[in-house]
């Protein structure tokens, strides 16, 4: 029985203030677990979880997987790549399959948007979306959040600019709903071939000048060029874009107070950031890995920890 008026987590889309107060509330009672000498609560003991990764992933995958073993669930990991998928198998026998071997939960990152969406209706586990497509990433959404929670203790009115390839970006679209769901000021930035039509409609103000989102926000979350999903060139050369769009220490020292510089990875570093500035002592990027942990620990606390057959202590 999920703690949250969700079973799944599918997007954040949906997801009220209260709901996300709560899971960054739980996440950092869940970092300070991660801070003990001894990383491991019982919390989901006897609960198995399925990670099933489609596309390939560093850091969500792992810190998944991490979150699950600190919450003492069992975990069973899937590569598509070595699976009955490469021999014709579909998405839905896949994870019938999986699911009929008494599974709670499934971690899902496939390359279609909405696949997610599609295994909820036909599985009674507990889905949580770990990126589909260009679509939603929630936990990298809540993580990012928590973050600038962290640094500023409190989204309202921030001013925060996500800037970069908008259109082909999970990332982008979770963060413009989760911001705006907490109150937070959204400035888009990136060239006009790769900011989505219409949205606008999310609240959010659009501008196509770096230097113009720098001198109106508190910090930058940058985002990398997806060329994988791109299938042709919306713009001339990386060159251009870094030109343009690349984040550089230069460009940020033209700010009136310093900037909190959040990347969600991987990083194209000399492309759309810098070293200076990835690196540099305004940068919370490997912070926001740390709190991705922490997040995931209670995203799976929140929607899995309620169950019935549970008997152990919450933390
Ligand atoms: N931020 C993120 O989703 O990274 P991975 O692709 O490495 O999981």
């Amino acid at each position: 029985m999920s703690l949250l008026p969700h079973k799944h987590m599918l997007g954040l889309e949906g997801y009220s203030e209260q709901d996300i107060t709560t899971i960054m509330d739980t996440a950092e009672r869940m970092r300070e677990i991660l801070e003990r000498p001894l990383k491991k609560v019982p919390t989901l003991r006897g609960i198995t979880v399925v990670n099933l990764f489609f596309e390939s992933s560093t850091r969500t995958r792992t810190s998944f997987e991490l979150a699950e073993k600190r919450l003492s669930a069992d975990t069973i990991n899937f590569s598509a790549s070595v699976s009955a998928l490469s021999k014709g198998e579909t998405l839905l026998d896949t994870a019938r399959n999986i699911e009929a071997m008494k599974i709670d939960v499934v971690v899902m990152r496939h390359r279609s948007p909405g696949s997610c969406h599609f295994l909820a209706k036909h599985l009674d586990s507990i889905i949580v979306n770990a990126g589909d497509g260009c679509h939603e990433h929630p936990t990298q959404a809540l993580l990012d959040m928590l973050t600038l929670r962290e640094k500023f203790g409190t989204l309202k009115g921030l001013r925060v600019a996500l800037v970069g390839d908008i259109s082909h970006s999970r990332v982008a679209l979770s963060n413009i709903i989760g911001l705006k769901t907490m109150g937070a000021n959204v400035i888009l930035c990136g060239p006009a071939t790769l900011m989505p039509r219409g949205i606008e409609q999310y609240g959010v103000e659009v501008t196509h000048s770096l230097d113009d989102a720098i001198h109106r926000s508190d910090a930058l979350n940058i985002f990398r060029i997806q060329l994988e999903r791109q299938d042709v060139g919306l713009f001339p050369s990386l060159r251009e874009y870094q030109k343009y769009f690349g984040v550089t220490r230069a460009r940020l020292e033209k700010a009136v107070a310093p900037l909190t510089i959040l990347h969600p990875g991987p990083m194209n570093r000399g492309v759309e950031i810098t070293s200076d500035v990835a690196d540099g002592e305004h940068s919370v990027i490997l912070r926001q890995v740390t709190n991705g942990v922490a997040v995931r620990m209670a995203v799976l606390y929140l929607l899995a920890g309620g169950h019935p057959e549970l008997s152990e202590p919450k933390p």
